[in-house]
């Protein structure tokens, strides 16, 4: 079982992120200056993955431009003697072959996949959403993706990132539990959407990449629209992990979901705070604008 594919949806309309979101979309917001969905197909690329299918929807173009050659831009930028940005803009369009298809209606993340069961054949695939970045502590720096096929791999079990959240924020996420068969690696047992906090089988939420066996596709098909009328995935994974068994990774990182406000702001100051050209003058003057406006 080897896996070569991924699907990453991009097609949600975002609407937590309006008005910005209105005619472009919400994984083309920068994080710093490097668009949210260029991280993502990285994490492939990193992973080992380079045929890759993104599902896309409405006001979604600037994300086929954004991979695709730019020769105004190249000619302009060797004009103009700026090698360095050169180079970088066309290793973009290099990056990975990434093909594009249209979700027609968006009817939630769970009919978002099926629009890769063609692409995927009889074959094992990624999953990365498209607005959802993981960092991760791995001590061989390997990105969760790649972490989860390994397992994949290993169990021939379609598995899933599990990231540990506060209780009291359980009633936000699909929440898996079970038991921890190695360290980080879960035999999963239940997997609740947005549980109570007393009905929770854990504090472990399900955080945007997944690797599943070609199967899904199957428990898809037959999963009706659940909640807010969408098909959704959670269902799916539920019924598959009934009948089938699946895996969960505790992973040892950080979520950044790039959909919610507040986290967008903290995940610019957290990843600009890191580099060299912009990291000392951000630090300095939050130092200063929290001493003016702070409490
Ligand atoms: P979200 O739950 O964040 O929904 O989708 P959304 O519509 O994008 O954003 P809000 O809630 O309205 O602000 C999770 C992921 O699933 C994709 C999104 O693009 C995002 O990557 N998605 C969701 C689809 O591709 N199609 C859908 O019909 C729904």
């Amino acid at each position: 079982m080897k896996v070569r594919k991924a699907v990453i949806p991009a097609a949600g309309f975002g609407t937590r992120f309006l008005p910005a979101t209105k005619s472009q979309p919400k994984e083309m917001l920068p994080i710093v200056d490097t668009p949210v969905i260029q991280y993502v197909i990285k994490e492939c690329v990193d992973s080992g993955i380079s045929d890759i299918l993104m599902v896309i929807g409405k006001s979604k173009r600037a994300i086929e431009e954004h991979f695709d050659r730019n020769f105004e831009l190249e000619s302009e930028l060797a004009e103009k003697n700026k090698t360095d940005l050169l180079d970088q803009i066309r290793s973009i369009s290099s990056m990975a072959n990434i093909h594009f298809i249209w979700q027609k209606e968006l009817n939630g993340l769970g009919d978002a996949v099926m629009y890769g069961r063609t692409f995927c054949g009889n074959e094992p695939f990624a999953l990365l959403l498209g607005d959802t970045l993981l960092g991760t502590n791995d001590e061989l720096g390997r990105p969760i993706t790649r972490q989860l096929i390994e397992i994949c791999e290993r169990f021939e079990s379609s598995v899933v990132a599990l990231e540990s959240v506060p209780m009291d924020k359980v009633e936000r996420y699909g929440i898996g539990g079970g038991e921890e068969i190695e360290p980080g690696i879960l035999r999963l047992d239940q997997l609740v959407e947005k549980p109570k906090r007393d009905e929770a089988p854990s504090n472990l939420a399900i955080a945007g990449r997944y690797v599943f066996t070609p199967e899904i596709f199957d428990y898809l098909a037959e999963t009706k629209p659940g909640k807010n009328n969408e098909i959704q995935l959670t269902d799916a994974m539920a019924r598959m992990l009934a009948e089938r068994g699946m895996h969960g990774l505790r992973f040892d990182g950080k979520r950044y979901d790039i959909g919610n406000k507040l986290d967008f702001l903290k995940t610019n100051i957290e990843f600009a705070l890191k580099r060299d050209d912009v990291g000392p003058g951000l630090a300095k003057f939050i130092k200063e604008i929290a001493k003016e406006l702070g409490p």
